[in-house]
């Protein structure tokens, strides 16, 4: 008789206690599908969030008083020298000197990073070594004295005078093709480093070289992939090479990262989306305390 009662068609799942969607034994019965669903949801959610907050970070540190930069003009993707401003006058410089008083290996050996320097002011027969051996032309081809990834020169320097002889206080770009400093006509340029938060080296020197690189001239030798590391890593090969020309000189120089790049760009009426502002290098005589812990 027992033949007779209808019975429920038990699943051999759930006798083996797996879970099959029709009872909850084994656990919340989830299908694949479902479980399909939920992780590419998941993954897709993330994706877009991070992207999302990576644009809000890029343009929060770009963010920038653009009615203080109305001169600016567009920028091409290969240009020699950056997008700006009008030089009022140019200042030539004395040709450089290809012979100094110390060797290369004594200037490795004695080399230091000196942070103190003293009152007596830059020449301009020292400003101009020391520019030519960051960006100086050094052959007939424009290659340059340091070296730069497919030849890009993606870095333009400016410099803030504020104690040297023979040129007005103020801001300059240098240009290598001629060995001139174009007076960019901010006059207050010092003043306005200092309200821009730098270090106090910066804030004493008699001279301050700005560092600028123009990513879009890297981009234009290496389509698409990202610049910043061959951008850095050519910035460090002129720091280094200013470090050897000032040791030589018997002068000081310190290389400078710690600063807002976007608040000494605006100070300097640079814009920071189409120049990044990288190194600071301030130099002159040694000061009397030689500082050179950090
Ligand atoms: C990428 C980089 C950034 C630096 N930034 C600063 C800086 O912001 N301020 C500073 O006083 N020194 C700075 N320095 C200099 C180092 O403090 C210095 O090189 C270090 O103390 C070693 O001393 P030396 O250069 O005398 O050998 C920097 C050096 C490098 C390479």
């Amino acid at each position: 008789m027992i033949n007779n009662i209808p019975q429920t068609e038990t699943k051999s799942c759930c006798a083996s206690g797996e879970s099959c969607g029709q009872c909850m034994k084994g656990g919340f019965p989830l299908k694949k599908e479902i479980l399909s669903f939920i992780t590419l949801f998941l993954v897709g959610a993330v994706t877009v969030l991070s992207v999302l907050l990576i644009n809000e970070k890029r343009e929060n540190a770009l963010i920038f008083n653009t009615e203080e930069i109305d001169d600016k003009q567009d920028v091409a993707m290969v240009y020699d020298m950056p997008a700006l401003k009008t030089i009022s006058d140019v200042v030539k410089l004395p040709d450089p000197k290809l012979k100094g008083t110390m060797s290369v290996e004594e200037a490795i050996q004695s080399r230091r990073s000196r942070r103190l320097y003293s009152d007596k002011p830059v020449t301009l027969a020292e400003l101009s070594q020391v520019l030519w051996s960051a960006q100086g032309i050094t052959n007939e081809k424009g290659y340059r004295a340091a070296p730069s990834a497919k030849s890009a020169y993606p870095y333009s320097l400016y410099v803030v005078i504020r104690n040297a002889q023979g040129i007005e206080n103020g801001l300059y770009l240098y240009d290598p093709t001629t060995n001139t400093l174009g007076n960019l006509g901010l006059a207050n340029a010092e003043a306005l480093l200092i309200e821009a938060g730098v270090q106090d080296n910066s804030q004493k020197a008699p001279v301050v070289i700005v560092m600028t690189a123009a990513m879009a001239k890297m981009q234009a030798v290496f389509p698409g992939a990202d610049p910043h590391k061959n951008i850095y890593l050519e910035g460090g090969h002129i720091g280094q090479n200013v470090y050897l020309e000032v040791e030589s000189l018997g002068m000081a120089t310190v290389v400078s990262g710690g600063f807002n790049p976007i608040a000494v760009a605006k100070a300097l009426r640079i814009d920071p989306v189409t120049e990044e502002v990288v190194y600071l290098i301030p130099f002159g005589h040694i000061g009397e305390e030689a500082q050179t812990a950090e």
